[in-house]
Parts: structure tokens; C-alpha cells; sequence
């Protein structure tokens, strides 16, 4: 049962889909004090849910601040990160799932203060609350997912593994990643673009100088199985001539300063202006620009950098130059220093600058820090509505960087910069079941890592890891060590798990798509099935995946194996490539499982199988009629599949059942 409270005068966010009717009584479980909620929390009680957040499934022992912010260098210290996802599940004395709409800077202090407290402080008292009572957790998170609508879902072909990186400058990189996979003999479906295909980093153009021909390119991959994946950025450059800017500047889509004009903030073009999401008008306009590359071939975007994240906005910029020349007295003190490196340090993301700009909704002006965390959401929108007038018939690849609930329904996410560090593989994983929560199903993280040098066995333990999540990708940044599968010496055995990723697939796509259709969760905590279970309740690097699996990864280095918990009987899977294939039943209980740096393991759960099709160099050659069932002896399995491409995902879908 859901209740809504209203609290002043609330944004519409357009996050749920539902109409609830309004309740007048004081609101259940939470103590409303007139601008924050607060629960007591007694010792064993959890709070799951906060979806892309750091720190444990737990979401106990910290501060978080949703208030969607570029941070590559996040760790177990940061408070934000790039979405904001308000939606908790408290298991407590009462079992309840709430939500709290607002779009602003919300805190959640979950035990930091008072560690039986948890104090959820938004900046202003304009909102909805949604409290969702439920027989379990997975019930709550159903009729969570109904309020909120179902679950955008991509292509087929964006299960299969693609390479990225910032770096790849011109045609004969993109063509040199592609053979280099080729004679590796390492399955291949996408290979992204980043930033420097564009002319000077302006959206929804191409540099000829360097990509001469984008739409041969796109033709020749695509004949190779592989489908090209360009960003698209938030910002669009400021530059007379540039046919967007002036078409922007005309039609007055941009968001507005204080004064009326169109404000201006700083990223990778240099400066911008930030097209105002949140109006209906701009958002079909921005949307009808993916054209110019749709045209060329292209199927598939990363919206990036819509936080919107800002490096500087003029006037911070001037102060901060004009304060240096103050501090600089010829004999700098270190205090001075120290202010100096501060306010350099503090120009990127600063928050004054979301007070300086508004979005004109119903002829209202509305100061963007109110509307914060809804620019990304409201991005990967335009583009999914405009693609869906563009290619009507067939689905189109989205993820984007930033969201908040209710951009689940138009594209994925990924999971932002991160490191090519152990304890982001475990983050990674912790975020899954919090995303799925709140709608997130086609999620995943930067595979290798994006900021650092990653190691080989980092890279090998990730591909381990990342193999069984919607979204498969390589990324790494300019300058870092290059993370391409090829230039392992490791090369076959990272040849091995892709091959095994491929086997997997018709099992990771059925069940991607029943809990889409079924607003259930893809990744859940051992906990959601066995509440009864202490053990199962603690563990937190474990996850079962659909209903037939546990996957349980490792996330340390030189580690040659882990301690896992099986709540109940499982076969332990153990493979050293695509068709060695060795199975062990283990009892229920705890123990230690050896797992080589070359070699998979996961768990099937008692008395269930999964279909593997054979490993094939790209999605369009996976074949899902000759499938082979792993696990239980007489056993079934009911398989979804589709054509994997029309939009009308009812037309082609298909249920059969196989028998193991
Ligand atoms: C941002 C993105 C990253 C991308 C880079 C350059 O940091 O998060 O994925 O590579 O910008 O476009």
C-alpha cells in the first residue's frame, strides 16, 4: 500500500507515473519536525537503497548528500556522487519503503550524527513523500517500480562487451581497436567515441580532419558486428557560426541568468550555454539534433557531463584570478598559498554557480539549485523522446552520467568516473541492487577503471565482475595506461571471460527482462530472500542475480580466493574458459572458496539451471535456439527473448521453456 504526503508546494518531477491520492494524517513511521524527517533506529535495523552512493548495501554509518555532482576522485569520504536516487527500504520494526520527491540538495544522515538515528533534511519543505508498506522487500520494491513506471530497455546488441576510451582521436584508432579485437579473437559489439570525434567539442558535430567519413566508418563496423557509440555533452559551446549555439540562442533554449540572459558556464568546449532541459520546447529541439549522427548510422549515446557539471562560470573565475594577484605579495606565506590552491581547487563543480541560473517552466522562472538533480534525467529525455519520432520502430542505445528517478524510463546509466582501484570494483557492485530499486536496470561501471593505471589482475578480476551486468564496458582516460583487452599479456585468458560473458547472455537478457517487465530486481542482497537469515542479512559482497544465481566476486588483489556465505544448498560453477565447464554442490553454511586470477566462479541456487548458448565474436552470431542448461538435474528454465530490436517489445517476445 502506498500513502503520499504533501509538504508545501512541490516541484512536479515527473518521477512517478502512478496517480496516488493525497493523505491529510501526520505521516506513518517518520517524525516530521517541521523541515526534517527522523526515524529511531534500534542496532540490527538496515536501510538499503540510496542507488548510486557509496559505501556498503547497508546505507548505515554516514552522511549522504544527493546532489548530483561530477566526482572522479569519489571515495568512502565523499558525500555526493553523479545521480540522486531518494528511495529507501527500512527494515525495522516496521518493513517500509520510502520516497522522498524533491529535486533540490536532500541529506540523508543515516546514523553520522546519532548513530540510532536517521535524519533526512531537505533544503526546503516543498515535496512528496511516498511510503510504501509491503510483505517484503521485493513486494516494496514492485510497487515502488509500478509508481514509477517500467524500465527502459535497450538494443540486445548493448549486452555484448564494448571498448572505450578518451583518446581515440581519429578514423584509424577506431579501426586500429577493431582488428586488434579481431586477431584477438575477443567478442566485440561496440566501440564508443568520445569527446575528440566532435569539431572542437561541439555537440552533434563531426571533426572532418579526422573523421573524414562517419558514416563509411559506421557502415564498415557495422559489417564487423560492431555498432559506434558517440557522447553527447550537456553544454553547447558559445561560437558564432556553430548552427546549434546561434539556433539556441535564437529560439531562447538555454537557461537564463539573473538578468535574463543566457548564462554562461565553462567545460570542455570552453564556454557554454546549458540548454534548458526541463521545457518540453528545448527538449524536442535538443532531442531532433541526434539526427546529424542517426543520419550517419549511429544507434547508440552516452549523454555526458549533465549534472550539469561546471568547470568555472566567468565571474568565480575573474575573482579567483584578481584574489591571486592579491595573495601573490612577492613572499607568499603559506596561508596564502593554502587560500590560493582552495579556491583554485574549490572553481570545478562549485555550487554557487546552481544558484545562478534559472529554467523558465509555465513562464515561472525557477532557480536551478531547486531543480538540481532533474538536468540529467531531463537530458537523456529529450534524446529518448526525439529518438523515438527519429527511429520509431527500433530501440536506440542510451546511458547517461547523471540522473534521478524517472530517467530509468528513457535510457541507462553508468556508474560515472571512477579508479582503477579494488575497493571500486566492491562500490560497483554495492550499487547494483540500490539501482535496481529505483528503476536502474541497464547499469554498469567503468570496467578496468577510468581515472588511475589499472594492473592486469586488477583488470582480470573486473571482467569477472562486470561480466554479468547490463552494461559492459572498457573505459579509461586520456593519459592513463592503456586497458584495450590486447595489450594484456593475459590476452586469452581476458579472451576467456568475454567468451564466457557471450555464453551468458541469453540468460543476463531473459532475466534483464523479466524484472523489467515484472518491476523486480535484477541484483538483489542475499537478504531480500532469506529476511530470517542473520547471516544472509549481513553479507555485502555477495548478490544473487535473477532467480537462478549468486555471484560473488573477488575484489582484492592477490587474493586467490574468498569466504562466501550460501544461505542455502548451490552448485558452485567453476569455469576456466568458455567450455570447461566444472560443477560441485556445496552445502549451506560458510566457506572458503579458491579461485584462481584466471578462472570464474559463481553459484547456481538449489534446484534451478541456466541456458548457455556458444560464445560467438558479436551479439548478431549468438545463436539462442542451440542452448546448453547448467545446474540441477530435472530442473526448468523459462527463457524471454525477442528480436532484440523492435521498439514494440511486446511484438517479438517469446517465452520457452527448456528442461534441464
Ligand atoms: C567525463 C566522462 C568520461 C569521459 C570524459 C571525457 O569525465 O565521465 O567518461 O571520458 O568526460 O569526455
Amino acid at each position: 500500500m502506498i500513502s503520499k504526503y504533501t509538504y508545501g508546494e512541490p516541484f512536479n518531477t515527473e518521477a512517478t507515473v502512478k496517480f496516488v491520492e493525497p493523505s491529510f494524517s501526520g505521516i506513518k513511521y517518520l517524525k516530521f519536525s517541521g523541515n526534517e524527517f527522523v526515524l529511531d533506529l534500534l542496532e540490527n535495523d538496515i536501510v538499503y537503497g540510496l542507488g548510486e552512493q557509496i559505501r556498503g548495501i547497508n546505507k548505515r554509518g554516514w552522511k549522504y548528500v544527493n546532489w548530483n555532482y561530477d566526482n572522479p576522485h569519489h571515495h568512502e569520504d565523499t558525500n555526493s556522487l553523479y545521480g540522486s536516487h531518494n528511495f529507501l527500504i527500512v527494515r525495522s520494526s516496521n518493513l517500509f519503503g520510502v520516497f522522498f520527491d524533491y529535486p533540490g540538495k536532500i541529506t540523508f544522515d543515516i546514523g553520522y550524527t546519532d548513530r540510532s538515528k536517521m535524519i533526512i533534511h531537505p533544503a526546503t519543505t516543498d515535496l512528496d513523500v511516498y511510503l510504501i508498506d509491503g510483505t517484503s522487500e521485493k513486494d516494496i520494491v514492485k510497487q515502488f517500480r509500478e509508481l514509477i513506471g517500467m524500465s527502459y530497455v535497450p538494443p540486445m546488441w548493448a549486452f555484448g562487451y564494448g571498448q572505450s576510451r578518451w583518446g581515440y582521436k581519429n578514423e584509424d584508432d577506431v579501426r586500429t581497436v577493431a582488428l586488434k579485437y579481431e586477431e584477438a579473437g575477443i567478442p566485440l559489439d561496440s566501440i564508443y567515441l568520445d569527446i575528440d570525434y566532435m569539431e572542437r567539442y561541439k555537440d552533434f558535430t563531426v571533426n572532418l580532419d579526422r573523421f573524414r567519413d562517419m558514416k563509411g566508418l559506421a557502415t564498415e563496423m557495422k559489417a564487423k558486428g560492431v555498432h559506434l557509440v558517440p557522447i553527447i555533452d550537456a553544454g553547447v559551446k558559445i561560437e558564432p557560426g556553430y548552427d546549434v549555439y546561434e539556433e539556441g540562442v535564437r529560439k531562447g533554449y538555454f537557461c537564463k541568468n539573473e538578468a535574463g540572459e543566457d548564462f554562461v558556464g565553462a567545460v570542455w568546449p570552453g564556454k557554454v550555454h546549458f540548454p534548458d532541459f526541463l521545457t518540453p520546447e528545448a527538449r524536442a529541439w535538443f532531442g531532433s539534433k541526434y539526427e546529424v549522427l542517426t543520419s550517419l548510422g549511429i544507434d547508440g549515446f552516452w549523454n555526458d557531463m549533465n549534472e550539469p557539471a561546471i568547470f568555472y562560470s566567468e565571474d568565480l573565475l575573474e575573482d579567483a584570478i584578481n584574489k591571486i594577484g592579491e595573495l601573490n605579495n612577492g613572499n607568499m606565506g603559506i596561508d596564502e598559498f593554502f587560500a590560493m590552491t582552495d579556491m583554485i581547487g574549490g572553481l570545478n563543480g562549485n555550487e554557487a554557480y546552481y544558484d545562478k541560473f534559472y529554467h523558465c517552466i509555465d513562464g515561472k522562472m525557477v532557480k536551478h539549485s531547486d531543480v538540481h538533480n532533474l538536468y540529467g534525467f531531463n537530458m537523456t529525455r529529450s534524446a529518448n523522446e526525439a529518438l523515438n519520432l527519429i527511429e520509431p520502430d527500433r530501440r536506440t542505445l542510451f546511458f547517461s552520467r547523471s540522473s534521478y528517478i524517472g530517467a530509468h524510463r528513457y535510457g541507462g546509466i553508468w556508474q560515472g568516473d571512477n579508479k582503477s582501484w579494488w575497493s571500486h570494483i566492491l562500490q560497483a557492485m554495492q550499487q547494483l541492487p540500490a539501482l535496481n530499486m529505483a528503476g536502474f536496470m541497464f547499469v554498469g561501471a567503468d570496467t578496468g577503471g577510468f581515472g588511475c593505471d589499472t594492473t592486469e589482475d586488477l583488470m582480470l578480476r573486473w571482467l569477472q565482475y562486470s561480466m554479468f551486468t547490463p552494461l559492459f564496458r572498457n573505459h579509461s582516460c586520456n593519459g592513463t595506461r592503456f586497458q584495450e583487452l590486447y595489450q594484456f599479456k593475459t590476452v586469452e585468458a581476458m579472451k576467456n571471460m568475454i567468451d564466457i560473458r557471450y555464453r551468458l547472455i541469453p540468460y543476463l537478457y531473459s532475466e534483464f527482462l523479466k524484472a523489467t517487465f515484472g518491476n523486480e530486481m535484477m541484483f538483489r542482497p542475499i537478504g531480500f530472500d532469506y529476511p530470517d537469515d542473520r547471516d544472509a542479512l549481513n553479507v555485502d559482497d555477495q548478490l544473487f542475480l535473477g532467480n537462478e544465481l549468486m555471484i560473488a566476486p573477488i575484489y582484492k588483489q592477490n587474493a586467490n580466493g574468498r569466504y562466501v556465505y550460501l544461505p542455502e544448498e548451490m552448485m558452485l560453477v567453476r569455469m576456466n574458459s568458455a567450455n570447461e565447464i566444472c560443477t560441485e554442490i556445496m552445502p549451506k553454511g560458510h566457506h572458503y572458496i579458491d579461485v584462481s586470477l584466471y578462472e570464474l566462479v559463481f553459484f547456481i541456487r538449489s534446484g534451478k539451471s541456466i541456458p548457455m548458448c556458444d560464445a560467438a565474436s558479436h551479439t548478431s552470431e549468438l545463436d539462442f535456439d542451440t542452448i546448453t542448461m547448467v545446474g540441477y538435474g530435472s530442473s526448468r528454465y523459462v527463457l524471454y527473448k525477442d528480436d532484440g530490436i523492435s521498439s514494440d517489445l511486446s511484438k517479438t517476445l517469446e517465452k520457452i521453456e527448456y528442461k534441464n
